[in-house]
């Protein structure tokens, strides 16, 4: 019995036409090959399994060493990674996929450890986050980062346009730019971890700024309707908060019009972060002119109600993909699905990663 209608109309999404809305989120799963963060065949094994989603979006991959915030996770910025990353892409293709990489900069969510010289973590104003770096020695507390100079922000830019090429390179369908989750491009978004006084702080038309930047330059590489962008109005995680969300992100929203992107990805709720029951997602989602991809906790129950309704027009699922190569299948079919296990999330060997089982 056919239980998710609405999640299988086809639909277009910037130049592609996706047989299905059920997009695989970004996961952090810290198994690149070591050293160098190299992607390599366990991680082309693991894509190719899941490559009967409509879209899999690659896990967020640092597009310099300095945007790095965690032992082990990829990177899309020397030769070695972008071969890495090739064999991924040859292995999606092979199996009719289509995969996206997720432009990641830290920013202050990082550790000297995991920085080029032992450096200190950058960010928009120098405030700490709370919590814990994940480094190949263990869980080291978070340090306070260090305030992008006026005239490094250049360099940012220029960071995500050559990750944007090398992505190109490496054979992926396009980028999605990760602007979540309490990660660089976040930290300038939100006026919790944005302080500055220039061009790039103060009002949300100056805190967008570098997000806006960042599209432009990605845009001109790799095309509008290969880009896309992730927005997590109202997560918590990373200590990050935002005295106006609705507002501030409406007009984050409407602002990206002007680019023609291939989709508009939402963080609308994470298990970690504090929930604002008052964000109204589709005034959000109405904001922007063109397809809205809903995450966070959607089962195919409530993910087809929600196409259905009009609250958004795509479904990633995060969890969901780790525990179920075949989630589209078992979507299809009503099927059981499998219990994902938290404790092989990140780091470690083929076990919790390629060896979850097919129906068939
Ligand atoms: C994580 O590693 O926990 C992580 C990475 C990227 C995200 C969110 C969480 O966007």
């Amino acid at each position: 019995m056919q239980i998710a209608n609405a999640l299988f109309k086809p639909v277009t999404v910037g130049r592609y036409t996706l047989p299905n809305r059920i997009i695989m989120a970004p996961l952090t799963r810290c198994r690149s090959k070591q050293p160098g963060d190299i992607p390599w065949a366990l991680n082309a094994d693991y894509y190719q399994q899941r490559a009967s989603a409509g879209l899999i979006i690659a896990e967020a991959t640092q597009i310099s060493p300095q945007g790095k915030g965690y032992a082990y996770t990829p990177g899309i910025y020397s030769a070695a990674q972008i071969q890495g990353w090739r064999l991924v892409t040859d292995a999606v293709h092979g199996a009719g996929g289509l995969i996206f990489l997720q432009l990641w900069h830290v920013g202050r969510i990082s550790h000297p450890d995991l920085q080029p010289d032992g450096a200190l973590p950058v960010a928009p104003s120098a405030i700490k986050a709370e919590g814990e770096a994940f480094t190949e020695q263990g869980f080291k507390p978070l340090v306070t980062p260090r305030a992008l100079a006026p005239d490094e922000i250049p360099g940012i830019i220029g960071q995500y346009r050559t990750a944007a090429s090398n992505a190109l390179a490496a054979g992926f369908d396009g980028v999605e730019i990760h602007a979540a989750n309490g990660y660089l491009l976040d930290q300038f978004l939100r006026d919790g971890s944005n302080h500055r006084t220039d061009a790039y702080g103060g009002c949300i038309e100056n805190r967008a700024r570098l997000l806006l930047e960042v599209i432009e330059a990605v845009v001109e590489v790799m095309g509008a309707d290969k880009t896309g962008v992730r927005l997590s109005p109202i997560n918590a995680f990373n200590s990050m908060s935002d005295s106006a969300p609705q507002q501030h992100f409406n007009y984050v929203a409407e602002q990206l019009n002007r680019f023609g992107l291939a989709y508009l990805h939402i963080v609308e709720r994470m298990a970690a972060g504090a929930d604002d029951d008052d964000f109204d997602f589709v005034a959000l989602k109405n904001q922007f002119k063109g397809p809205y991809i809903a995450n966070g906790g959607y089962d195919a129950a409530s993910a087809d109600a929600a196409i259905a309704a009009g609250r958004c027009d795509l479904v990633a699922f995060g969890k969901l993909f780790i525990a179920n190569p075949d989630l589209v299948s078992r979507f299809k079919t009503g099927a059981a699905l499998n219990t994902p296990d938290p404790d092989s999330f990140y780091g470690g060997t083929a076990q919790g990663y390629t060896d979850y089982p097919t129906l068939v």
